[in-house]
């Protein structure tokens, strides 16, 4: 594309086009709708519980009734997805709750789809919360700490994504970061009759501080060491490229870069270079800033959220997965 700066114009005057509100939104570039969000949600067990998270104003630990009253005040504000995350009764050294048919994610699942039929629920396939030890795959038993194990990690990703599949997701996200998970899932879920469910590739998933009240919510907390040996260097954007491309050959259909805000040029070179459809995702520490800023009276909530997950579709995000969805969606058809 090439840009006239109107330097040959003596006259050209760029505040032409921004004297009045009809006008501004005449040459509006970049557009926020409903449509594009999704809502992150906690379910455990239980009846009624409304379990509040420290770092996250706003956000719960829910039990799948309250799960269920959760997603149909975002759907009924016209957020169309749900990103579901569970959190067990038992951790164990194979995360077994993660595969198990009568897990938690699975059951909220069934209800969902039985209650909001019309909601798009994608699934979080991941280990972590499962894990005593609270890494996103297998740990090698004589020298633990030590190493997360890539291949057999993979078997029991591909588990969990067919059974979240069979319970009635719309869509699975695997954001384990392990080699080769996205075509091990593929094949699990082609071989398990379920060849038309799309997957959500947490493919350029960074170790971030960002993620830190998250942990919190999930229970996720890694016990010893940290994600680095799996999740990618802050200081990477080619890499992060290789590791798209990688996605989208082993059957990814949809991509994701993620944390957001601090990786907005990730987010524009994976848009410009594939063209796939790109989900942002802004974390949870992206959401307690805003939410702690706001609570003093420093910054306007709304206003910062919004010009935030404008900046993200600006970059070239489609789908924006904010803790903020449903305010979102209100204050955008208010
Ligand atoms: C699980 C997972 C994490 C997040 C999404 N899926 C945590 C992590 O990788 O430690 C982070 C989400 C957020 O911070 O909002 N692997």
């Amino acid at each position: 594309m090439s840009l006239n700066t109107g330097a040959q114009y003596p006259e050209f005057r760029p505040r032409r086009l921004r004297q009045s509100a009809a006008l501004r939104r005449l040459v509006c570039e970049t557009h926020l709708h409903a449509s594009q969000l999704v809502l992150p949600l906690f379910v455990r067990r239980g009846q009624k519980l409304r379990h509040p998270i420290g770092a996250m104003p706003g956000v719960y630990q829910l039990s799948p009734d309250e799960l269920v009253r959760e997603a149909s005040r975002a759907f009924a504000a016209g957020v169309p997805a749900v990103l579901l995350f569970g959190i067990p009764d038992r951790k164990d050294a194979l995360a077994s709750g993660a595969y198990a048919k009568n897990g938690i994610v699975q059951q909220a699942v069934r209800r969902l789809k039985q209650e909001l039929p019309e909601l798009l629920i994608i699934t979080d396939v991941c280990l972590c919360e499962y894990m005593t030890h609270g890494h996103c795959g297998l740990v090698h038993p004589s020298a633990p700490g030590a190493k997360i194990l890539n291949d057999p990690t993979l078997k029991l990703l591909a588990r969990a994504a067919a059974s979240h599949a069979e319970a009635g997701a719309d869509i699975v996200a695997p954001s384990d970061m392990m080699d080769g998970r996205v075509r091990a899932i593929r094949a699990e879920l082609d071989r398990t009759g379920f060849s038309e469910t799309p997957i959500l590739s947490y493919a350029a998933k960074f170790a971030s501080a960002f993620y830190g009240p998250f942990r919190e919510a999930a229970e996720s907390a890694p016990q010893f060491g940290d994600r680095r040996s799996y999740q990618m260097d802050a200081a990477n954007a080619n890499e992060a490229l290789r590791e798209v491309a990688l996605d989208i050959a082993e059957g990814a259909d949809m991509v994701m870069v993620k944390p957001a805000l601090a990786y907005l040029d990730i987010l524009h070179r994976v848009k410009m270079e594939f063209g796939y459809p790109t989900a942002a995702y802004a974390v949870s520490g992206e959401f307690s800033m805003v939410k702690a800023a706001a609570a003093k009276g420093w910054i306007d909530e709304r206003a910062v959220t919004l010009e935030s997950l404008l900046a993200m579709r600006r970059a070239g995000a489609d789908i924006l997965i904010t803790y903020a969805a449903t305010d979102v969606a209100k204050w955008l058809t208010e």
